[in-house]
């Protein structure tokens, strides 16, 4: 059994933590115990074994257990995370629970991991009992049969894992990403509660600049990463916030119920942005925190950015939320492992169709090749070569032919 708290009763952490819903909401509360449930059966267990293409890098991973953690590992822990995704609809849920194991990081601390961050703690009921954490426990439930079945992924790495899982099915963009996290080891090491934003502190713009900028993010960071509120939901039982249904959510996908940000709330878009800025459906939700992000000016000028132009959302997003999952992050091996980095082994017939495009050190080989003949990139080389040796050929063989009676 692993050292963590997941099978300790936690339901009672949650019905004294919940906050008081904001006075806008038109809510009514219900237990926790009841409050969480993807309807959908997982089916992590029954994946097929699969013959990977990468070699397996093997290496230790020795804070959080002894058993050696390899690529081959993360491969198919994330296949099952794609798997549980589907099934369950959770992207919104496993995003939450890799940021608020992140966003407790202080880089004024040195020391880890007095420095919070991505550690795994948030997995110990300890903070798991936070105020903020609410709903969350549902998430770790979600990920246990994975942890189970891939004992050497730290789950500080499976967190991580989860939610850039979670987004780039979402339709989101591909983050990237570095394994090896190691993680903390008892309730002790668990962060002080409050390290989290509070959507509705009494200056939001000021607020989120205090708790992003001891995380070490910019205003642009922070504008990017509040776009993750494309997906998912409030509800009254976790956070106090939103309404406890809407047109959008009271059918699911999932778990019914709770209020959006955005119309299609399981497709990472840039619709969070569009949506805030018009303020135009009563039925989607706009956190306090959320409206400060074009009320600002520092923050306006990427909030309205974002609204207009997706690309520059995701590339932006991309980057801070890499960052976000390496916050406070203790790497074994230091470098961590990079699964696309890994060698890949050559399939012939991935090469033989018309459509693949030649490798940039293919292509750099041919140029060589072609320089080394005497050609320039600017002409055409000035005799055939491969013509000429013909010829000679040729010719010899005529000689041969001819005078081989001597
Ligand atoms: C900017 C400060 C932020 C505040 C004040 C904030 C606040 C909240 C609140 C109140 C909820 C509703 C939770 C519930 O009732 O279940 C929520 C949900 C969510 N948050 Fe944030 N959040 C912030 C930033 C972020 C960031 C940086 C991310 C990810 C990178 C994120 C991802 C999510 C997701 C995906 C949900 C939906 C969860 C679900 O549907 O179960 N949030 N957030």
């Amino acid at each position: 059994m692993h050292e963590h708290s997941r099978r300790e009763n936690v339901s009672s952490a949650f019905s004294s933590s919940i906050s008081p819903p904001p006075p806008s909401s038109s809510s009514s509360s219900s237990s926790f115990s009841s409050s969480f449930g993807c309807r959908v059966v997982q089916k992590v267990a029954t994946i097929a074994p699969r013959k990977l293409r990468r070699r397996a890098l093997v290496i230790s991973n020795s804070s959080s257990t002894s058993v050696k953690l390899s690529a081959n590992d993360l491969e198919e822990a994330k296949l099952a995370v794609k798997e549980l995704v589907q099934n369950t609809h959770s992207n919104p849920i496993l995003i939450r629970l890799g940021w608020h194991d992140a966003g407790t990081y202080n880089k004024d601390i040195k020391e880890w991991p007095k420095c919070g961050g991505a550690n795994g703690s948030i997995r110990f009921t300890k903070e798991m009992g936070h105020a903020a954490n609410a709903g969350l426990q549902g998430a770790l439930k979600l990920l246990d049969p994975i942890k189970d079945k891939f004992p050497a992924i730290s789950y500080a790495d499976l967190f991580q894992l989860a939610s850039v899982t979670a987004i780039e099915l979402a339709g989101g963009p591909k983050i990237p990403m570095r394994y090896g996290r190691v993680d903390t080891t008892t309730p002790e090491e668990c962060p002080e509660e409050g390290m989290l934003p509070d959507a509705g502190a009494p200056s939001p713009a000021e607020h989120l600049r205090k708790v992003f900028y001891r995380m070490g993010f910019n205003d642009k960071e922070i504008v990017a990463l509040s776009g993750a509120h494309t997906l998912g939901r409030a509800r009254p039982n976790r956070s106090g916030w939103g309404k406890d249904e809407t047109k959008y959510t009271k059918d699911g996908p999932g778990l019914p119920g709770g209020q959006s940000w955005t119309v299609h709330w399981l497709k990472f878009d840039n619709s969070y942005f569009r949506e805030v800025k018009e303020k135009r459906d009563a039925e989607l939700l706009v956190l306090p925190t959320d409206a400060a992000l074009f009320e600002d000016p520092s923050f306006k000028v990427y909030a309205e950015k974002y609204a207009e132009d997706q690309e520059t959302f995701f590339k932006d997003y991309a980057e801070a939320h890499a960052k976000l999952s390496e916050l406070g992050a203790k790497f074994d091996p230091p470098e961590g492992i990079t699964l696309e980095a890994a060698p890949q082994k050559f399939v012939a017939a991935e090469y033989s169709t018309p459509k693949k495009e030649l490798s940039d050190s293919m292509k750099q080989k041919i140029r060589a090749e072609y320089l080394g003949l005497g050609g320039s990139p600017e002409q055409p080389l000035k005799t055939n070569y491969f013509l000429n040796i013909i010829v000679i050929i040729a010719v010899l063989a005529i000689l041969t032919w001819l005078f081989g009676g001597f």
